[in-house]
């Protein structure tokens, strides 16, 4: 609660007169038709979960891409809408594409460029020069957009992401009054991973234009530092972690992104949620003995199918698992167009039916996959309800779903997170238990574990990653941000 009040605090003592505008491509809030009504609901993925308390602290604006029929429904004249839907706190102004500047900005240089490039993933990304087109386009139709709702005062215009990476040099071309501040959400690669890239001066250009560029953890910041120094003329003054570049500084430093843990701990008592647990014991017949939950985004980079291998090999090497344990997971349809996206659909498909076959019986099926997005309440149900928690992403600049799993132990028999080491989150969250992906036997290895582990041990590890976590919400990353944005701005008048 510390860190929210001081945020408000902030916000009415300090930026007064500052319109607080945020820029991403995915919107917090999404409409949709049932029937012949609109409803809305919260996209998936752990921007929108960071930056809608913050918003709602802020107030201001978000600007962001609409998606849907009812999304152009809903907007007024300015394309903007108010929300949480179910209680107005901010603006959502909605800038709307066409399907050649979707398909080439979005699918196209985001996912099919910046994504798997920035998660050296091992998917090769596809250098196309008319996607390249529609995302410099895109980013300033998304550059505009953010200047009109910035209006002609004094302002502060915090960009997002992977997706709009030419937007800070956008805004301060045209108003170079305006604070800046660019926090890129995925890892940033190493200078030889990232020099393939044939815009890579063009993408560094757009980023350096911000006066505060944050990234998840000091690792990504010193390997943007080494692509700077080696790709421009720049100066890169190591002990400011600053980066100047044609008579401009931008600061480089890490803000470790959150999640609301106190909201979290009191939605965990809403009847919405009492309601899920009830449902979803229907739903697996009565709980089962040992339940480990994964809660992800379809993506290549969430480690999804060495997760079944791992729960194939703990079943193999301990059978008297056998009939006892069952893996739920929630897999969040995503980016279903691109063919990296569908092809991680069929082979995870066919794990799961495979395992299945293999272990299961009449009664009872060890993985159960819902390949839908599941609400809030329905999340929480399931968080609070593991023994167990798989986070196993080949590389991920932070992960939320670990933090949320933790604030979700607040019962009497705590569970176990299992994080994969290529995480933003491990170098936090120190008392989880660490894997490596990609070693099939160690990860089924660490589910016997934390199945087996004590209980006085899970519940001393699980008060001290609840200390961490609280310690560093969604605020505090907020707060601080916003003070070295302040702090930046005074050396500089
Ligand atoms: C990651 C990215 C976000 C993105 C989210 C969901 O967390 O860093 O920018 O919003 O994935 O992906 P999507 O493509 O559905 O927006």
């Amino acid at each position: 609660m510390l860190h929210r009040a001081a945020l408000q605090d902030f916000v009415k003592t300090k930026m007064r007169a500052t319109r607080v505008v945020v820029v991403s491509n995915r919107q917090p809030y999404m409409h949709v038709y049932d029937g012949d009504r609109v409803i809305w609901r919260r996209p998936a993925g752990g921007l929108v979960v960071a930056l809608d308390p913050v918003l709602r602290v802020a107030k201001g604006s978000w600007v962001a891409t609409g998606q849907t029929p009812a999304d152009r429904i809903v907007v007024d004249a300015e394309s903007r809408v108010r929300v949480p839907p179910e209680d107005p706190q901010y603006t959502l102004r909605r800038v709307f594409l066409s399907k050649e500047q979707e398909e080439g900005y979005y699918h196209g240089f985001g996912n099919e460029v910046l994504w798997p490039l920035c998660h050296t993933a091992f998917v090769r990304p596809a250098f196309r020069a008319s996607d390249w087109q529609h995302y410099q386009a895109v980013n300033q139709i998304m550059s505009d957009a953010a200047l009109k709702e910035a209006g002609q005062g004094r302002a502060f215009i915090w960009t997002q992401d992977f997706h709009l990476a030419l937007l800070p040099r956008f805004l301060k071309q045209a108003r170079p009054d305006l604070s800046v501040a660019h926090f890129w959400h995925t890892p940033w690669p190493t200078p030889e991973v990232f020099r393939i890239c044939p815009w890579r001066r063009e993408l560094l250009e757009g980023m350096l234009g911000s006066d505060l560029l944050g990234f998840h953890i000091r690792y990504h910041c010193d390997n943007f530092l080494a692509t700077v120094a080696n790709e421009l003329e720049a100066k890169i003054i190591a002990e400011q972690s600053a980066v100047q570049y044609r008579g401009r500084t931008t600061v480089v430093k890490p803000f470790p992104i959150s999640i609301d843990y106190h909201r979290i701990v009191q939605d965990l008592e809403s009847s919405e949620v009492e309601e899920e647990t009830r449902r979803i014991d229907r739903l697996l017949g009565g709980r089962p003995e040992f339940l480990a939950v994964g809660v992800d985004r379809i993506d290549y980079t969430k480690g999804l199918v060495e997760r079944l291998h791992a729960i194939d090999r703990f079943l193999e090497r301990y059978p008297h698992y056998v009939g006892r344990f069952v893996y739920l997971g929630i897999g969040a349809p995503s980016r279903i167009h691109i063919p990296a996206y569908k092809e991680l659909r069929g082979d995870i498909a066919q794990r799961v039916e495979e395992i299945n076959w293999k272990y299961g019986t009449e009664r009872w099926q060890p993985v159960i996959l819902l390949d839908h997005q599941v609400s809030y309440p329905r999340v929480l149900a399931y968080l609070a309800m593991a023994d167990v928690c798989l986070v196993t992403a080949l590389h991920d600049g932070m992960n939320l779903v670990g933090k949320e799993f933790i604030a979700a132990q607040q019962g009497e028999k705590p569970g176990v997170l299992i994080l994969s080491r290529f995480t933003g989150a491990a170098r936090e969250l120190a008392e989880a238990l660490p894997i490596n992906p990609y070693d099939i036997e160690g990860t089924a290895e660490a589910i016997r574990q934390a199945l087996e582990m004590p209980q006085e041990e899970r519940g001393r590890r699980c008060r001290w990653l609840q200390e961490q976590i609280q310690d560093h919400d969604i605020y505090r990353w907020a707060l601080d941000m916003l003070n070295e944005v302040r702090r930046i701005r005074r050396g500089r008048l």
